[in-house]
């Protein structure tokens, strides 16, 4: 990949803002785990796994500005940065799995050094990155299989080498694909208010010269209904013990306009991003967002003053809509509570 969504250097984390893309490819510097926590909650970085990478570095950055006499105390604070960490966004669940994933580290070394654990803490924050790498190339390698020969893919938001420690989910099962040379092309939905469609997935597509055309949201019906459109790969947020799927507001719209024309449409996410606690995608928790981000477009107003607006972030596609959820152990179809139980549970 010609980026590098965040990287852990020198004691600093590094992002690439994506708040900035296209027009500037500015990288960012972090010291400390209040800016990382910021940076999370204004979108710099965003998207299930990488904002799961970033709250790992972010409480091992927190780790080393802890001053602590004791343990006792050391861990009160480490407890209050993750606390931090958490608030910043609730959908994807990626976030609190690299939380509890941090703090079960922390809890199960406790008995070191307290420079011990701080050392710990950032190996664990760069293998979270190192892993999730790697869980995207075979999430990839397993979903490439389900695309065809020649087929046109429609994705939806970014859930690409930016929305994760790089290659991507929805975006790694294409990039897969052309690396075999199937000799695919995408239509990227633009994913209006953020626009993560048109900035980011159509940036990172045109820079590995994947074949990609921009739409906006509201086309993808007509491009399904004249045969344009072979299959659809999306990204997750938060998929359920039933398989239903929480991702960027809209997706549900495409799963629904892709059953009634008959498309395959496939969701790919690593197993940190399925929440076997909630039972279906109703117990999910939607982010609303900022009313500016429906009401301007690049700082500029498209709405009238003062009107009343509804952002939320995220939709719920229902199980019976996906075809199948492809994961970095394989192609989940068919009773998704029983097979998500027998990949996942264990
Ligand atoms: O609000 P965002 O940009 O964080 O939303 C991102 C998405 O909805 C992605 O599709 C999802 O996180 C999957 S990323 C591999």
């Amino acid at each position: 990949m010609s980026f590098r969504t965040i990287e852990w250097r020198d004691n600093k984390v590094f992002m690439l803002d994506q708040t900035k893309l296209p027009g500037e490819e500015v990288y960012n510097e972090y010291g400390d785990f209040k800016s990382v926590a910021e940076a999370i909650r204004g979108m710099v970085i965003r998207g299930a796994p990488a904002i799961g990478v970033a709250a790992a570095m972010g409480i091992a950055l927190g780790a080393r500005e802890i001053v602590a006499d004791t343990h006792e105390s050391f861990f009160r604070q480490l407890s209050n940065i993750c606390d931090i960490m958490a608030g910043t966004r609730p959908t994807a669940v990626n976030l609190f799995w690299a939380i509890e994933r941090m703090k079960r580290v922390a809890e199960a070394n406790q008995e070191r050094d307290l420079n011990a654990i701080r050392e710990i803490l950032r190996l664990e924050a760069i293998a979270v990155e190192v892993e999730d790498l790697q869980i995207c190339r075979a999430i990839g390698a397993n979903g490439a299989a389900m695309i065809r020969e020649g087929s046109t893919v429609l994705t939806h938001c970014n859930a690409g080498g930016l929305a994760t420690a790089g290659y991507g989910t929805a975006l790694g099962v294409i990039r897969a694909a052309h690396e075999q040379g199937k000799n695919i092309h995408v239509f990227a939905d633009e994913t209006r208010p953020w626009l993560q469609g048109a900035r980011l997935t159509v940036w990172e597509l045109m820079k590995d010269g994947i074949p990609v055309t921009l739409i906006s949201d509201s086309m993808a019906g007509y491009f399904m209904r004249k045969g344009e459109i072979s299959c659809c790969v999306v990204g997750a947020d938060r998929i359920a013990a039933n398989g239903d799927t929480a991702n960027k507001i809209g997706t549900y719209t495409v799963a629904v306009l892709a059953k009634e024309n008959k498309i395959p449409f496939y969701v790919a996410a690593p197993l940190s991003t399925f929440d076997l606690s909630l039972e279906s995608g109703d117990g999910i928790p939607i982010e609303e967002r900022h009313s500016r981000e429906v009401t301007h477009l690049a700082g500029f107003p498209v709405a009238p003053e003062g009107v009343k607006v509804r952002n939320p972030a995220f939709d719920v596609t229902p199980a019976r809509y996906i075809t199948g959820i492809i994961t970095e152990k394989g192609v989940l179809t068919g009773d998704y509570r029983q097979r998500i139980r027998d990949m996942v549970g264990k």
